[in-house]
């Protein structure tokens, strides 16, 4: 664990780490200091002490990997807690970090940005260090047709399977698209369990998350697809369970993962 050299640029710190992988890889580490305003910190395991928040970044990084997205280092006892970044505000969730009044500095990460072929209808859009490549509608379409054009461009339906990748849909379906929009969770194949686009179920945890409090309902009993409902609850997070039938904006990722 030699050879840290730590540089600030404008507004990322670059930690150039060696030796961090077991085949002595050296890889250059962007992390940012936040507020906790806009982007947000959800802890995702228990604290441990660290002499500083390069240290405290760094164990970070050992323990969790790529899943070290956002950490909480408090220099008064020297706490640095793990966490996953969340573009807020979160009115759903009780973050509790920073603690009102203590000394907690959060930091996120930025994570790798996808290849994207930005001469067509693609783009990039990044929100608290994560970066996706998507199309965006200009039109709205059901969820089936949804998934049928995005195919056609060689993408699925952009589905946010982590915390920081739903942060990225629930920015720019608020910033970009302005207006209710489809993402790739349904339980379309067996009824109350949510499952993504690619197969992967939804976990407690991130269903704690991400649903606006009381959601899903099945408030009528063919609700299947999920969406972000800007236009009944303008600017309120999380999302909704609604009938697959409806017409939504919606966003396409192009097939890697
Ligand atoms: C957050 O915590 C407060 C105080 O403990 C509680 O009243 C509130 O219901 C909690 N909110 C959620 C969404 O859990
Ligand atoms: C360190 O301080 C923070 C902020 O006051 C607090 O939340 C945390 O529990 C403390 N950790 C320990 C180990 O005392
Ligand atoms: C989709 O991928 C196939 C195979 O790589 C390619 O031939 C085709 O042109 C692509 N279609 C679009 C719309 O990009």
């Amino acid at each position: 664990m030699s050879g840290v050299i730590m540089a600030v640029s404008l507004m990322w710190l670059i930690f150039v780490l060696k030796a961090l992988t077991a085949r002595c890889e050296t890889r250059e580490i962007h992390v940012k200091q936040t507020t906790g305003q806009e982007c947000q910190t959800l802890q995702v395991g228990e604290s441990w002490l660290s002499s500083s928040a390069l240290e405290c970044y760094r164990e970070c990084a050992v323990r969790l990997s790529d899943k070290c997205q956002s950490f909480v280092y408090n220099s008064d006892n020297q706490t640095c807690t793990p966490g996953s970044v969340a573009f807020g505000p979160l009115e759903n969730v009780n973050t509790s970090i920073p603690v009102t009044g203590s000394n907690d500095m959060i930091f996120y990460t930025k994570q790798p940005i996808p290849p994207c072929d930005t001469n067509g209808n693609f783009a990039l859009y990044d929100i608290c260090g994560t970066t996706a490549c998507l199309y965006l509608s200009y039109f709205q379409a059901k969820y089936h047709d949804a998934i049928s054009i995005c195919n056609g461009m060689n993408s699925s339906i952009f589905f946010g399977n982590t915390l920081a990748r739903f942060s990225v849909f629930w920015h720019v379906s608020l910033n970009y698209l302005k207006s209710n929009t489809w993402i790739g969770l349904t339980d379309l194949a067996v009824k109350d369990s949510f499952v993504w686009e690619n197969g992967e179920p939804l976990s407690d945890q991130l269903a704690s998350w991400i649903w606006r409090p009381g959601q899903p309902n099945r408030w009528t009993p063919n609700e299947h697809c999920a969406e972000a409902r800007h236009g009944r609850w303008p600017g309120i997070y999380g999302l909704n369970d609604a009938p697959c039938g409806l017409s939504n904006f919606f966003m396409c990722e192009p097939f890697q993962r």
